[in-house]
């Protein structure tokens, strides 16, 4: 069966546009849970370890600055097929090839200033929310309903 939680990222370009209203209105209309929600500055370090699957690509010391350029606002997203479920709500990576009412049409400024991080796969979603979150953080909304039945 496919997980029920995802990881994103509100970027710094999004939020330095208070765009951090809208999209978490547009992730609780898609259905989603917010189970972890944090406000901070990534640090240099942190960036880099989070996307060092990127480390090789040209775009790389690009996208650590912007990353590290402003706050963020990160979250764990439950939901049947989050990870699916959230890649399809956030849009292709590239905002122009992004479908009409994708976040990333609505909200991404370009290619590398695109609005939202979703995670990829269950595994890196599981890493990711692990990454930011201790247990301590969160409140399931899969294990509560497991915690009542
Ligand atoms: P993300 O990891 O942030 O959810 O994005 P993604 O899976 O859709 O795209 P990925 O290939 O993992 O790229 C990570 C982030 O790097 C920036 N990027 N810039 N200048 C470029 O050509 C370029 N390509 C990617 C974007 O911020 C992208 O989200
Ligand atoms: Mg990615």
């Amino acid at each position: 069966m496919s997980g029920t939680k995802t990881l994103t990222i509100i970027k710094p370009g999004a939020v330095s546009h208070e765009h951090i209203g809208p999209i978490l209105a547009k992730i609780n209309t898609a259905g989603f849970h917010i189970a972890a929600l944090k406000f901070f500055r990534l640090t240099r370090s942190q960036a880099q370890s989070f996307y060092s699957i990127h480390q090789e690509k040209s775009f790389f010391e690009s996208l650590i600055d912007f990353m590290t350029s402003g706050p963020v606002v990160v979250a764990i997203l439950e939901k049947e097929d989050a990870v699916a479920e959230y890649r399809k709500l956030i849009g292709a990576t590239d905002p122009t090839k992004a479908e009409e009412g994708t976040i990333r049409k609505m909200f991404a400024e370009s290619i590398e200033r695109n609005a939202v991080h979703g995670s990829d796969s269950d595994e890196n979603a599981e890493q990711e929310c692990d990454f930011f979150f201790a247990r301590s953080e969160r409140y399931s909304m899969f294990e509560a309903r497991l915690q009542k039945s």
